[in-house]
């Protein structure tokens, strides 16, 4: 089976800071990097490297035709980009603090001209049972996901960034629901609290949208997985944090990528814990994603952490 991710690429601008900017305030930055970036470039790449067989679908700008080189080198297939004269590359202004935690400002630019023509010319290569991996930062979202459904596709959707077209989408039509905490409340309605029980969470979530397989990534405090009725929590790798950013894209990619392979839930959690713990150790988006055998040797040497998803009741 292919993944085929239609999703954004974007030009992360990143800049170190010591605190994050506060309303009516002007903050220096010592520090710009500039990285290839975008959700859904983010994510080909960690399937990619995870193992799986990636097409990635969407639109850049003129400027952006390093992010396919960045695709390319981690053996994603650009053929469904569409590089186009008249707008820009969408991109992202990303502020990191001390502690590695981010902040991001989006810029849709390119991402935002994604038409349902060039969504059904793109859908139309694909067979049934290929897995269609979107996240929210490009147009035609809902035509995709109709479209993609009548093809027989498996869609996982990552809602990310959270806005009020996402309780509007035909989420019944997915396979995979993959989100964060802080989604998952906005998702149902509720404040986000600082510590959730990511359990309870989850079960509201599949309550609420019953169908999909929910996963619930919780940061520091793991992530958990609701499926047919069954619960695997998977706790997270205690790491030294340098940039959080793509954390949440990595290990969307290697849980996806380890399914796609056979694992059991339990296998493609953990693969996806320890692909995540390597990311937030380096800095920047694609280019902090780890290759297949790296998190192999990562795990063999925390082989003692016992950190494999359990199933709760
Ligand atoms: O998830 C991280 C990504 O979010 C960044 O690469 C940025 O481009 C935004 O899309």
């Amino acid at each position: 089976m292919d993944a085929l991710c239609f999703g954004s690429l974007n030009i992360d601008y990143t800049y170190d800071v010591p605190h994050f900017v506060s309303r009516g305030e002007t903050l220096s930055s010592a520090c710009l990097r500039v990285f290839s970036g975008g959700k859904g470039l983010n994510q080909s790449v960690a399937l990619a490297r995870a193992g799986a067989r990636v097409f990635h679908a969407g639109a850049v700008g003129e400027d952006g035709r390093f992010l396919l080189d960045e695709l390319q080198r981690a053996g994603v297939d650009t053929g469904c980009v569409q590089v186009r004269a008249d707008v820009r590359t969408g991109h992202a202004v990303i502020q990191r603090d001390p502690a590695g935690d981010n902040c991001i400002l989006l810029y849709g630019g390119a991402n935002r001209s994604v038409s349902p023509a060039q969504a059904d010319a793109v859908l139309s290569r694909f067979r049934p049972g290929d897995l269609l991996v979107l996240q929210n930062e490009i147009s035609a979202l809902e035509h995709i996901i109709k479209r993609g459904k009548e093809l027989g596709l498996r869609i996982a959707l990552n809602p990310a960034p959270m806005d009020p077209s996402i309780p509007a989408l035909p989420l019944e039509a997915l396979d995979w629901l993959l989100l964060n905490e802080v989604e998952a409340a906005q998702l149902l309605g509720l404040e986000p609290r600082p510590d959730p029980d990511g359990a309870a969470l989850a079960r509201q979530i599949g309550a609420r949208f019953p169908g999909p397989t929910v996963v619930l990534t919780l940061g520091a405090g793991g992530a958990v997985c609701l499926r047919d009725g069954g619960l695997f929590f998977q706790p997270a790798f205690s790491v030294p944090v340098v940039d959080t950013t793509a954390a949440g894209d990595t290990f969307t990619g290697f849980l996806l990528a380890g399914t796609l392979e056979g694992m059991d839930p339990a296998s493609a959690m953990e693969l996806a814990a320890a692909a995540a713990a390597l990311t937030v150790g380096r800095k920047g988006a694609a280019p902090s994603i780890p290759t297949r055998e790296e998190v192999t040797r990562f795990l063999s040497s925390r082989a003692e952490d016992g950190l494999k998803a359990f199933f709760c009741t």
